[in-house]
């Protein structure tokens, strides 16, 4: 008998199941696809029994059906088929949660995720050519082809990497081309660059603030920005010092985390922001004189268990 919101007992507990973020969450998801557990799972970032025990919940409430598919489950919530008082309760919520930051990521690795599934099929009829990155990355590693990438760059160049960490990235720049200058202000990590730097005459490293380069104008032809910005207190005036010490043509990269919910994980990291939208970001980079700037969400690396990154390109104007 479909329950009516009259029944006290009935609008509380539709009441209470939509009062978890994590439900709220798998709703939003099972309103549009008919998924399994392990995509669940993927997209949401939580272990199984946590997305079973909600899933359990949410059939037994019926805000969702499942069938079986082989030896899976596969859910969806199918909103004509919803209690009308469950409708609209539900309507309320989904548009209430719209600006959350958790949603925009968790939409990220769903396309990912139903990208994948196409793949699969692919990968079914294709045979062994599916199998290709995982051979590629068995047998060579998974970072060779930055060198192929590399050489690309200009030999000629001087490129810094701002917050350079531990300059793996910088070291191996630095083969590539004439210089590169690796900034960062921790002792720590300026030394442990120094030690892979191994000798390298032209990886040139200075102790400095993101917010106050220790570079001259334009002294680079390009900069690297890479999981930095996210740690400074005034992100605008990093990038304004990124713009000021390239020279006009030149290009800039910033990759850093997208806007996220994920208090614990900024607080364990240290972070002193939670990502940032793509639209400040190019607002940023714009009022730092930046043109032609591109702002692009990564797809989520599957065995990635942090946020989404993006990546941002621009020339100094
Ligand atoms: C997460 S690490 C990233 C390192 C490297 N770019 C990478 O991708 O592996 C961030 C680095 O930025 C440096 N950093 C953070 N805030 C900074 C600031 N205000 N000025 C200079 N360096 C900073 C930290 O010391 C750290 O080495």
């Amino acid at each position: 008998m479909v329950k009516t919101a009259s029944q006290p007992d009935a609008l509380l507990a539709w009441m209470d199941c939509l009062a978890d973020p994590m439900r709220l969450r798998l709703l939003r998801i099972l309103e549009r696809h008919e998924l399994g557990v392990a995509d669940l799972c993927d997209v949401l970032q939580t272990p199984q029994s946590t997305v079973s025990r909600h899933l359990k919940l949410l059939l037994d409430q019926r805000w969702v059906q499942s069938r079986r598919q082989g030896t899976n489950h596969l859910y969806e919530m199918i909103l004509d088929e919803l209690a009308p008082a469950a409708r609209k309760l539900w309507l309320l919520a989904r548009e209430q949660m719209e600006s959350w930051a958790t949603l925009a990521q968790d939409e990220l690795r769903l396309q990912r995720r139903l990208s994948q599934r196409e793949n699969d099929s692919q990968t079914f009829f294709a045979g062994a050519a599916g199998e290709w990155d995982r051979i590629r990355n068995e047998l060579y590693g998974g970072r060779f082809d930055l060198h192929a990438v590399l050489p690309l760059l200009p030999g000629s160049s001087v490129v810094a990497d701002l917050g350079c960490g531990a300059g793996e990235l910088a070291a191996l720049m630095a083969r590539y081309v004439a210089n590169v200058i690796g900034v960062d202000n921790s002792t720590e990590m300026l030394k442990a660059a120094k030690k892979r730097a191994n000798g390298q005459t032209n990886l040139d490293l200075r102790r400095g603030e993101l917010e106050a380069l220790p570079l001259k104008d334009a002294e680079a032809d390009a900069a690297l920005m890479i999981l930095a910005l996210t740690y400074v207190p005034e992100p605008q005036i990093a990038l304004d010092e990124m713009a000021r010490v390239i020279e006009p043509g030149g290009r800039a990269v910033v990759v850093d985390l997208l806007r996220h919910d994920r208090e614990d994980f900024r607080r364990q990291l240290g972070q002193k922001w939670s990502g940032f939208e793509a639209s400040e970001i190019e607002r940023m980079l714009t009022a730092a004189g930046f043109k032609n700037v591109n702002v692009t969400p990564l797809p989520p690396d599957q065995n990635a268990k942090g946020p989404a990154l993006f990546v941002a390109s621009a020339e100094k104007a």
